[in-house]
């Protein structure tokens, strides 16, 4: 296990460009498997989870060579349908492949799969969609194999109860490969499958209403090999401001389509950050302490969940009370129980937080529950005074090619180091 520690408080300071986005990726690298061929992607965030996602293809049979930040995956020699149980728990996007490989081979074995630990995240709306399509599942207990069959995936009209990403982007799947029209209604609106539509439409399929929650896909057409560049991670890009904003900084981060991250600047203006903005470049400066707001988290474009412990981390030294209600996942209040003991002042019931802003946070021994969470710790640690060591820290290397390398950019006094004290990583 490995952990980072940070000094504080400091001040961070500088520019940074945005890593490619994790949520656009990892679904386009299990799209790839529709193609028999070479699909290539551009600026790959080199993180764990990618890394994890390659050897699943791998393990199929695929060839993936990353070569800096390009991806090359080649599908024309895979030999198998079925995914290994403990490949599949490790991350949560290897659900991807049901559709995905079902969409080639008709056929397609998975096991339930893994990620962060945020709620109960089942897959009842990507089983329901595929079954609509003409695939029958058989689930068999206690292990969570899923075995997916179809004699022919054949368009249909379906309705998502809620916006789920996940679930969207596996019927797209198996709808670009369906015989006939489908449509989805209720879509999820994430620019992340806005992009998928993209990159599915360069590989030879039409999918038409992309932004739109109303998805319309001709199925079955030839599918051809393709490139396409990964927009920059939206949610990286909110780390970094909100980090900025949490520690009195002054940053610039470039390489990301702000409009994709309007919630955020509205909710940092009214918190009293600096803003200005271009087409791809935010910058923020925060000179006061921040004031109390209160945001509610949901689907696309109100305010992401997955910046929600950000939010936290940045509003307990906030001034007043500021309110957090999370609409998305009944269980993403993890990190409030870490940052009570870096002296926050948190109250959470059901899914509602109450954080009464205090003036000074201390530096503490936390853990890393989850991805974002993790990274919200080493957030809230830069405006603590001493030191603060952040466990576990692997759950942030999933989603942050390093975060130390990029807060140590900005001035930081952060490092990251093997619990066994022998091997110390700087850049
Ligand atoms: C994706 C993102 C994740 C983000 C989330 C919400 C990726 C790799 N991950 O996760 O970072 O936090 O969207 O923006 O893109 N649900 C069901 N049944 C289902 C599917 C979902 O009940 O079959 C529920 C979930 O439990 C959750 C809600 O729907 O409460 C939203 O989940 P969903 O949008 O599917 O999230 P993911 O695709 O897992």
């Amino acid at each position: 296990m490995a952990f980072i520690e940070i000094h504080g408080p400091c001040r961070i300071q500088g520019g940074l460009t945005v890593q490619g986005s994790k949520n656009a990726v990892l679904p386009m690298m299990a799209a790839s498997v529709l193609n028999r061929g070479i699909t290539v992607l551009e600026n790959v965030p080199r993180i764990q989870d990618v890394f994890c996602m390659m050897g699943i293809l791998d393990s199929l049979g695929c060839r993936c060579a990353l070569h800096g930040n390009r991806l090359e995956i080649d599908t024309s020699k895979i030999n198998g349908w079925r995914i290994e149980q403990k490949a599949m728990g490790k991350m949560r996007s290897s659900i991807m492949l049901l559709g995905a490989l079902l969409g080639r081979f008709c056929e397609a074995g998975v096991y339930s799969p893994g990620g962060c630990m945020i709620g109960k995240r089942p897959i009842d709306w990507h089983l329901r969609a595929l079954r609509a399509l003409g695939a029958e599942i058989r689930e068999s207990e206690p292990d969570g194999f899923l075995h997916a069959q179809t004699t022919g995936l054949r368009g249909a009209e379906i309705i998502f109860p809620f916006p789920s990403v996940g679930a969207v982007e596996n019927a797209l799947f198996a709808a670009v490969a369906a015989v006939g029209r489908t449509v989805l209604r209720g879509c999820a609106r994430e620019p992340e499958i806005g992009q998928l539509c993209h990159f599915l439409n360069g590989m030879g399929a039409s999918i038409r209403g992309i932004g739109t929650d109303a998805l319309i896909i001709e199925g079955g057409l030839p599918l051809h090999d393709s490139r396409f560049v990964i927009g920059g991670d939206r949610i990286v890009a909110g780390t970094y401001l909100l980090a900025a904003a949490s520690c009195s900084g002054e940053v610039i981060v470039d390489g990301v389509q702000t409009q994709e991250l309007r919630a955020l600047t509205g909710v940092l203006e009214h918190m009293g950050v600096s803003l200005y903005q271009e087409p791809e470049l935010i910058y923020v400066h925060s000179g006061q302490r921040l004031r109390a707001v209160s945001v509610k988290t949901g689907p696309y474009p109100a305010f992401p969940t997955d910046l929600q412990p950000f939010l936290m981390a940045a509003l307990s030294r906030a001034d007043g009370t500021s309110m957090l209600r999370e609409t998305v996942f009944e269980n993403r209040f993890g990190t409030a129980a870490e940052l009570q003991k870096m002296g926050a002042n948190i109250e959470c019931s059901g899914n509602i937080a109450r954080i009464d802003g205090v003036e000074t946070l201390r530096g503490a021994l936390v853990r890393a529950r989850d991805l974002r969470g993790g990274a919200a710790l080493t957030v809230a640690a830069l405006g603590a005074d001493g030191w603060t060591r952040v466990s576990e820290c692997e759950h942030i290397e999933r989603g942050y090619e390093d975060i130390c390398r990029d807060l140590r950019a900005l001035g930081a006094e952060i490092r990251r180091r093997e619990d066994d004290g022998d091997r110390e990583d700087t850049d």
